[in-house]
């Protein structure tokens, strides 16, 4: 198995990052491929493990793929759809049932496997089967199946309210994508406000349904009227997710000083007046941010909310900042109920660190040292890479396959502003 070993050299991050396009938002937008026919083209695309399982996801659905990073074109192929997402591609990544709107939406019907819980949380996901369910689909569920079908046994959906009970990000994605070919209008209220929402309004919109609202809590859906929508052409937006995990690791050792290009700090609000508050300088640059430590990190507490609030997907790397500020920080997740691995592992490299509940208790020390460690999501990997920068000796961060589903060569990007970094082959998972 791949590992990536960091040898902390003491010496700060300098110089310029390039950011990738957005994960989270690309994941979408290759799924509402499936509400149209012709080419398609995402470019700004992120050459990484989540976006090779979408386009086997849609060419088992039966769709042409066509990967040139950083672009995608995904067209129809002679073959006809199969509106059928197994277990064995949907268990492989959960954003994959982000299918289940738009195939019902275009086709009638559709066969996705549950994505079951994963690292972080249970994660279920009624709220999508409720919406779809307003919309005039009938669901069942069997075997680990859910079979979604449109009114009258394969129908049109129809334009519907729905409430979420809470805001969530790949149902709010799930039920515009299927509200975009409904019959009628669609209002969804308390929808999740994240930018990769505002990002698949705009493509809807290019695609022809008309969306309105898109990032507010309160969305409006007038469904195109015919059975499938246009395709489009655009660039995908920055990865802010990457960003930010940038700016915690550029904050790492006193004397940072880096520029991430093409990223967007009106996407980051929480994240860059948190790290202002422990003492890290952060400015827009044009389309650049630019990131300077000089001085001591002042520990600060932060709990994860839903966006605008501070960001769960950015809770482990700035834990791992904390480690090293002075003082203690407390630091409270409440959108995932397991998701604290990387606070063992930290552990394991001299972090003082207590789990109090879905409270974090950082207790900053001046030094970690570099340890065997790995962790069993994304973000965790990637607070646990950060934290390795810092470290004294060598630090072997295990199962990079985690990593490699949403940070693109992570390696070569962290070489480029100095850091002593590198993939080696055959550790023992
Ligand atoms: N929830 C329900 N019922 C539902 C849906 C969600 O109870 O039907 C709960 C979840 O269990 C969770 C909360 O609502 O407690 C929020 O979950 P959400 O549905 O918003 O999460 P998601 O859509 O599955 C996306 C991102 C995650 C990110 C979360 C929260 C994608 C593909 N994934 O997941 O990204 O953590 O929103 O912001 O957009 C990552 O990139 O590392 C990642 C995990």
């Amino acid at each position: 198995m791949e590992a990536i070993r960091i040898r902390g050299t003491g010496k700060p991050l300098r110089g310029n990052v390039r950011i990738s396009g957005a994960k989270n938002a690309a994941l979408p937008i290759l799924c509402a491929t499936l509400l149209s026919d012709g080419a398609s083209k995402l470019r700004n695309v992120p050459a990484l493990r989540d976006m090779d399982t979408t386009a086997a996801l849609l060419r088992f659905l039966g769709r042409d793929v066509v990967v040139s990073a950083p672009e995608v074109t995904v067209a129809e192929a002679s073959k006809p759809v199969r509106p059928e997402a197994p277990y064995e591609l949907v268990k492989q990544m959960r954003a994959s049932v982000l299918v289940l709107g738009p195939l019902v939406a275009r086709y009638g019907r559709a066969k996705v496997s549950l994505p079951g819980g994963c690292a972080i949380g249970a994660r279920p996901i009624d709220q999508h089967l409720k919406g779809l369910e307003a919309m005039g689909c009938t669901i069942k569920l069997d075997r680990g199946y859910v079979i979604a079908e449109g009114p009258g046994g394969g129908g049109r959906l129809k334009g519907a309210e729905v409430y979420f009970d809470l805001p969530t990000v790949t149902g709010t994605e799930n039920l515009m994508m299927a509200a975009a070919l409904a019959k009628g209008r669609s209002t969804l209220v308390n929808c999740a406000r994240e930018p990769e929402i505002e990002e698949l309004g705009r493509i809807l919109n290019k695609m022809g349904a008309e969306v309105d609202g898109a990032g507010t809590d309160v969305i409006h859906i007038v469904g195109a009227d015919r059975d499938k929508l246009q395709p489009f052409d655009h660039a995908i937006i920055p990865d802010r997710i990457e960003a930010g995990t940038y700016m915690c690791a550029a904050a790492m050792i006193d004397g940072g000083d880096v520029v991430l290009e093409a990223a967007e700090l009106g996407d980051l609000e929480a994240l860059a007046l948190k790290l202002r508050h422990a003492g890290v300088q952060i400015s827009a640059e044009g389309q650049n941010i630019r990131v300077k430590r000089d001085g001591p990190l002042r520990a600060v507490n932060v709990t994860t909310a839903p966006h605008p609030g501070f960001p769960t997907d950015m809770q482990a790397q700035l834990l791992a900042l904390m480690c090293l500020a002075d003082g203690e920080s407390m630091i409270t997740e409440t959108i995932f109920e397991n998701r604290f691995m990387h606070v063992p592992e930290l552990q394991r490299m001299g972090a003082s660190c207590a789990l109090r509940g879905n409270t974090a208790v950082v207790s900053g020390v001046s030094r970690l040292f570099g340890a065997s460690v790995m962790a069993t999501d994304l973000r965790a990997s990637a607070s646990l890479v950060i934290a390795g920068l810092a470290a004294e000796g060598e630090t072997e961060v295990r199962r990079v396959y985690h990593l490699d589903r949403g940070y693109e060569k992570i390696e070569a990007k962290l070489q480029g502003l100095g850091a002593d970094v590198e993939r080696v082959m055959g550790v023992s998972g």
